[in-house]
């Protein structure tokens, strides 16, 4: 029952925080990670609802969508505190958020942790990782694609980071998943490559006999 009414506090409070994302972190990113933090949680036999609640809280307070991330950590903090949590299940739940970014070099150490990450890996691939792409990449001014020139376009980011995920999933629940999507991205990254390349190189659209 506590569980249950901590839950829809958390819930609450996270899509209120997101409802105006146009990045790709939305309120939907935010109960996506959430509900595969759960999935993965009851298929790797770890503790559902701290990883339930760590997914929902995941993005809280990230300096780059936050203009004041101390305010909103310190904020979160206090929510958790207001809840039926342990200050031991406070610390596995905001350790795990820590460790939970690729660009903050961090590792997971706790099983929670791995599956937020993993979690958080799941939505940056597959149709939905594509989808937030473009909307990250269309919030920041990048350019959909940039022919030969570096990797500072949305489609260079699957090069640079995307492609890389499926291989780096923690769990083997999670990584069954990624494969499936990241197969999806290969198909998507060839029919973009086939609808560029007859602009850029100037060649007949080749069909599918070809
Ligand atoms: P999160 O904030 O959810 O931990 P990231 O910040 O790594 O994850 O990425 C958030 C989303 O924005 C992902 O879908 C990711 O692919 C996308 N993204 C991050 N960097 C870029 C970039 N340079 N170009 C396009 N999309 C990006
Ligand atoms: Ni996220």
């Amino acid at each position: 029952m506590e569980q249950t009414t901590d839950l829809k506090k958390v819930k609450t409070y996270v899509i209120d925080q997101f409802k105006h994302d146009s990045t790709g972190h939305d309120a939907e990113h935010m109960k996506r990670v959430a509900f595969w933090s759960r999935e993965l949680a009851l298929k790797e036999n770890v503790d559902p609802f701290l990883c339930e609640i760590s997914g929902w809280l995941h993005d809280v307070g990230d300096p780059k969508l936050y203009q004041n991330p101390q305010t909103a950590l310190k904020e979160r903090d206090h929510l958790l505190e207001d809840l039926s949590l342990s200050p031991s299940q406070i610390k596995t739940i905001t350790n795990a958020i820590e460790t939970v970014s690729f660009s903050k070099g961090k590792r997971p150490d706790t099983k929670v942790g791995e599956i937020l990450q993993d979690a958080d890996r799941l939505d940056a691939i597959g149709a939905i990782g594509i989808a937030r792409t473009f909307a990250f990449g269309g919030a920041r001014n990048q350019a959909i694609y940039k022919d030969g020139e570096g990797t500072d376009h949305s489609i260079g980011h699957f090069h640079g980071k995307l492609l890389k995920l499926a291989s780096l999933m923690n769990t083997g629940s999670g990584r069954a998943e990624a494969v499936r999507r990241h197969e999806f991205m290969l198909q998507f990254l060839e029919e973009f490559r086939r609808e560029q390349l007859t602009t850029s190189e100037k060649r007949r659209v080749p069909n599918d006999k070809e």
